[in-house]
């Protein structure tokens, strides 16, 4: 489907019921690329994802761990958006180190080196928050990277986390930020998002 970037924003909305077909690898591949493209701070790049798409898995995920989100039993895929908390934070140390190596000084770059002080210093939360707004951007970019593909997506963010990670053998340094479920849409397009008009959103 040919659109433009302005099209495939104002087209892409929470789809929630999908047709079941399954994503083939080459759609799959086009949506981790999107999300791989994404900016994050520093380079870093915290976001990893397991994509799932057996039956088990999605009907597992539809239960009481997302509080009976149904949406997942008929999905092609379900991607568990995680946040590399370790990774984040040697990922950042070493961009930080490219810049110093590559002679880079200045007023920047004492900034730079700030942040990662402060990033290094922090507790977990806050680490998860960091991890968290880079996986949102990269998320973002595959929800619409899918409405190209003539996919539907629905970021889901009502589950229990835990049970998720022991379930599915993530290891400490993984946060999960978000459920990711995609397929073809099954039925009707819901139409125009409801928004707030601009002057609700801009400050005076
Ligand atoms: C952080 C976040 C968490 C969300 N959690 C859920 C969820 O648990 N279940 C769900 O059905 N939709 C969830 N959504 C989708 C929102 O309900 C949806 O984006 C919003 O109502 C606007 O509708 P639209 O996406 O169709 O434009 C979530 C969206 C975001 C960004």
């Amino acid at each position: 489907m040919h659109m433009t970037v302005q099209e495939a924003i104002a087209r892409r909305r929470s789809i929630r019921s999908f047709t079941g077909a399954p994503l083939t690898q080459a759609q799959l591949n086009t949506l981790l690329d999107a999300a791989r493209l994404a900016p994050s701070s520093l380079n870093s790049q915290p976001w990893r994802f397991k994509v799932l798409t057996g039956a088990e898995d999605k009907a597992w995920l539809a239960g009481s761990v997302s509080r009976q989100q149904g949406l997942f039993t008929s999905a092609g895929a379900v991607l568990l958006c995680c946040a590399d908390i370790s990774g984040y934070l040697k990922e950042s140390a070493a961009s930080v180190q490219a810049y110093v190596d590559s002679g880079f000084t200045g007023p920047v770059m004492e900034g730079i080196k700030d942040y990662l002080t402060v990033e290094q210093a922090s507790a977990r939360e806050r680490l998860r928050a960091a991890g968290a707004m880079n996986v949102a951007l990269a998320v973002s970019q595959m929800m619409l990277q899918a409405v190209e593909l003539g996919l539907g997506t629905c970021w889901v963010g009502m589950f229990g986390e835990d049970a998720i990670k022991a379930r599915f053998g993530l290891g400490e340094e993984l946060a999960v930020i978000a459920l990711l479920a995609v397929g073809v849409p099954a039925g009707e397009h819901p139409g125009p998002a409801t928004r707030k008009p601009l002057d609700a959103i801009l400050l005076p």
